[in-house]
């Protein structure tokens, strides 16, 4: 099994790290545009064999997609994060010209893979990879939910004062400080709901810090996380490589699930072979309902951005 990494960066490179150790794909191809930089990157990666004892080939490559054929399964992490002075739709411009280009070239080579869009703002560029390629959706798979819903349980895991692997637990809507939306009635240790165990201001606290998740790294390390986004894109193509079926909220299109259309929103989705190969509709109160709704305007307005 094949998987292409656009984007060499942090979280390129941890992904590429997590995959080899884990032995989730035979190759692994990483593409940056820094002339030697995938190539530093993957001979780094390569020296760890002999000793965390992994199989996979891993190859960096500046620019050549012709060495990315027949992947099974790309990722795109490549992008620009938001610079001081820098307004949202510059962003959002430079980033949705990186990310068109990127898939085109891609399917160039590879013209029947999966993509996993990464880049931010996501769910913006989940849409627009969906738009400029018009691959069927379960082709196209935005990945933030993975990554916020790690987060929650780690939150959980603090106030539970329980291991997170024994915590069940989602975050949906969309990939950002204020619209995402972790769901706490849905929560459970053990399949017990964690409000049995917690306070309704104790998980009120959890759902906030998870929300600056992002935000409190960034302010950590001075520049955007990267080992727990790398893991969690890991986790997805697993999934997908290896025909897992598991639940993992991804960004992906609606078509009036929700009560919504034309939109990539994070919502909980089966992930095997073939992508997404069922998004589930799971039955929301009036409050989460309200954010959804509001997470969703939210997103739509930024998707505008991208037609000015
Ligand atoms: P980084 O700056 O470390 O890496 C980005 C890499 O992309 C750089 O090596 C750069 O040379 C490369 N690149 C830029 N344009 C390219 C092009 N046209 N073709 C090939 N490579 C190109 O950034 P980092 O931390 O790895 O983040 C990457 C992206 O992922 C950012 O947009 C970031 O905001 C996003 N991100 C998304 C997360 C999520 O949960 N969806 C989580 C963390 C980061």
């Amino acid at each position: 099994m094949k998987v292409t990494i656009v984007g060499a960066g942090n979280v390129g490179a941890s992904c590429a790290d997590v995959i080899s150790y884990r032995g989730i794909a035979s190759e692994v191809v990483l593409l940056d545009i820094k002339e030697g930089y995938a190539e530093g990157k993957a001979m780094d990666l390569m020296q760890c064999a002999t000793n965390t004892g992994f199989n996979t080939q891993i190859i960096g490559v500046t620019n050549d997609y012709s060495k990315t054929a027949n992947s099974d399964v790309v990722v795109i992490t490549s992008g620009i994060p938001r610079k001081p002075g820098m307004t949202r739709e510059e962003l959002i411009g430079i980033n949705a010209g990186i990310v068109k280009s990127v898939a085109e070239n891609i399917l160039k080579f590879s013209p029947n893979t999966i993509i996993v869009v990464v880049s931010n703002p996501m769910d913006t560029m989940t849409y627009l990879t969906l738009k400029a390629t018009g691959l069927p959706k379960n082709r196209i798979i935005g990945m933030g939910g993975a990554l916020d819903s790690s987060r929650f349980r780690y939150y959980l895991s603090k106030a539970l004062e329980k291991p997170s692997n024994d915590i069940s637990a989602m975050v949906i809507g969309g990939h950002g400080d204020t619209t995402m939306i972790p769901l706490t009635r849905l929560a459970s240790y053990n399949g017990i709901p964690v409000s049995e165990f917690l306070s309704q201001e104790a998980l009120d606290k959890v759902a906030a810090d998870t929300m600056v998740g992002g935000a409190t790294l960034t302010g950590l390390l001075g520049t955007s996380a990267w080992y727990a986004p790398g893991a969690s894109v890991a986790y997805l193509v697993d999934s997908i490589l290896n025909n897992q079926h598991k639940m993992i909220a991804c960004s992906v299109l609606l078509e009036g699930e929700y009560g919504q259309s034309d939109i990539c929103i994070g919502v909980p989705c089966i992930i095997g072979r073939n992508g997404v190969e069922q998004i589930l509709n799971i039955e929301l109160n009036d409050s989460e309902k309200e954010k959804f709704a509001k997470s969703v305007d939210a997103i739509r307005n930024m998707n505008a951005d991208l037609a000015s």
